[in-house]
């Protein structure tokens, strides 16, 4: 008798549950000829019951483990009623079911709260969702702040004036204009070479095209990231076509996305999760050879990990570098090692106290990960937004907010000059926390605001120097 009334209870308690989360999970109760109790959990698919624009996946995900656990309870609890009915009901058994009981209120109890946190995450998204249209809006009424006789826009003077290039060039405001003016006034058509990069892929960069949109991060994890492709894949598994990503808000970053390709990229579905062996910092991580390289958190440590045997295969300190917040870029975010590749191989954007915060390129073995070569650069890395590696070049962004920005600055490894370069290029979401150029693709891909966009260059003769 106790049996059936607790049974019934039971029930109740998990249907009112359910009926709290309607859209994750329904519980159907029916008795068969036998007279026997069936129960059965339906769980709608993830991508069905979350809400549009939030879908919060591996929550999501530990609320549908924690349902399949409450009905293996259940499952037990009939059997264990099954057999009850035949033999009575002994005191040990009794026990058991009230420990099964406590339990099950107690995975109630953190349903809830787990739904309450959902809840709270839906309508945090939800308002900023809002501010974002406003912020689109507001910008859409805005009056572009285009100058073109001072060679810039105003938003690049000011965080460029007098901080991004050392002593032989900073002598302020007015001389910094000038200078940038007569970059900008090369005449255009002298410049443009399309097609005439050598088979290598290589030359120098004279424009980036419009950002491409790919996919929007739908969680607060994905403000900022890491997305990629591999340039050079070994393997047949992964390919060229396969996407890697990692959203780098979070204590513990170790979740690296696999998707087959850009489609299923887009659309959200990821083929394989894997799970690194450390943790990453920031996001200048890169992927190169069937190898994502990456700085492990809080340290100066490089790891290199074969995704296709999921392992690590080195782990090196990068000499004297800085690291969690000792020279970022300037908009922070730990992003003290920039790991970069390009048609030579694989680099690191850093800096060293040694260097006083100056931008240090070193070129890096792949396979060893030691420093073949370093090279310290005249440009401050606290003053520019990011930077990437194309054919032994360096190019620098100056702003990661800006709209309208430019690329600021190249240094050459093989000569070992470096200059101030004005090419346009655009923030089209305003807060671009990751550049890094795929010479395969011979695109730039990009992280701005929780957007995944691609960016086409065009590059020129590589001897042309535009004199
Ligand atoms: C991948 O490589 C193949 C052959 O090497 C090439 O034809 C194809 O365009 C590449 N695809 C991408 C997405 O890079
Ligand atoms: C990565 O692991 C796979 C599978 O064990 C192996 O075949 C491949 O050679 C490894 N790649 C590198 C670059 O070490
Ligand atoms: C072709 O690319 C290579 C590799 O970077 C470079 O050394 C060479 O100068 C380029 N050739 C021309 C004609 O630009």
């Amino acid at each position: 008798m106790w049996l059936q009334v607790s049974l019934v209870y039971l029930s109740c308690l998990i249907l009112s549950s359910q009926s709290q989360a309607p859209d994750q999970a329904s519980l159907h109760r029916s008795n068969d000829p036998a007279g026997r109790c069936h129960y059965i959990f339906s769980v709608a698919s993830p991508e069905e019951s979350s809400c549009s624009g939030s879908s919060i996946k591996p929550e999501m995900d530990g609320v549908l483990s924690r349902l399949a656990l409450l009905e293996a309870l259940v499952t037990q609890l009939i059997t264990g009623a099954d057999r009850g009915a035949g033999t009575g009901v002994g005191a040990n058994h009794e026990e058991g079911l009230q420990e099964a009981y406590a339990q099950v209120t107690r995975e109630r109890n953190q349903l809830q709260q787990d739904k309450e946190h959902l809840d709270r995450q839906i309508q945090e998204l939800q308002g900023r969702l809002a501010e974002l249209n406003k912020e689109a809006e507001s910008l859409r009424q805005t009056p572009c702040l285009h100058t073109h006789t001072s060679g810039g826009t105003q938003h690049e003077i000011k965080p460029a004036s007098g901080m991004y290039i050392n002593p032989p060039y900073s002598s302020g405001n007015g001389a910094y204009q000038e200078m940038k003016a007569e970059v900008t006034e090369v005449p255009a058509p002298h410049l443009i070479f399309e097609g005439n990069h050598n088979l290598t892929g290589c030359g120098k960069l004279l424009s980036v095209g419009d950002p491409v949109l790919h996919r929007k991060a739908d969680s607060i994890t994905g403000k900022y990231g890491v997305w990629l492709q591999d340039p050079e894949p070994q393997g047949t598994y992964y390919t060229n076509k396969t996407v890697w990503r990692i959203d780098a808000v979070g204590k513990d970053v170790r979740q690296l996305f696999a998707y087959e390709d850009i489609d299923q990229f887009s659309r959200g579905f990821p083929m394989k999760v894997l799970v690194l062996p450390e943790p990453v910092e920031s996001t200048g991580a890169t992927m190169y050879r069937g190898s994502l390289y990456y700085q492990r958190k809080h340290s100066r440590t490089l790891i290199r990990y074969n995704v296709t045997s999921e392992s690590l295969v080195s782990r090196v300190e990068l000499p004297q570098a800085s690291y969690h917040g000792q020279h970022p870029y300037s908009w922070g975010g730990y992003t003290d090692i920039d790991l970069a590749v390009d048609q030579q191989g694989l680099w690191a954007i850093y800096s060293t106290n040694k260097a006083k915060g100056a931008l240090v390129i070193s070129q890096l073995d792949p396979e060893t990960l030691e420093v073949k070569k370093s090279w310290e650069t005249n440009i401050r890395k606290k003053t520019v937004a990011n930077a990437f590696m194309l054919c032994g070049h360096l190019y620098t962004l100056a702003s990661y907010a800006a709209p309208h920005t430019t690329i600021n600055y190249m240094y050459d490894t093989a000569t070992g000059t470096g200059g101030a370069v004005s090419i346009p290029f655009k923030n089209k979401y305003r807060y671009n926390c990751m550049l890094d150029y795929n010479h395969a693709q011979r695109k730039l891909f990009a992280w701005d605001n929780f957007h995944m966009v691609t960016y086409d260059v065009r590059l020129g003769r590589m001897s042309d120097d535009s004199s």
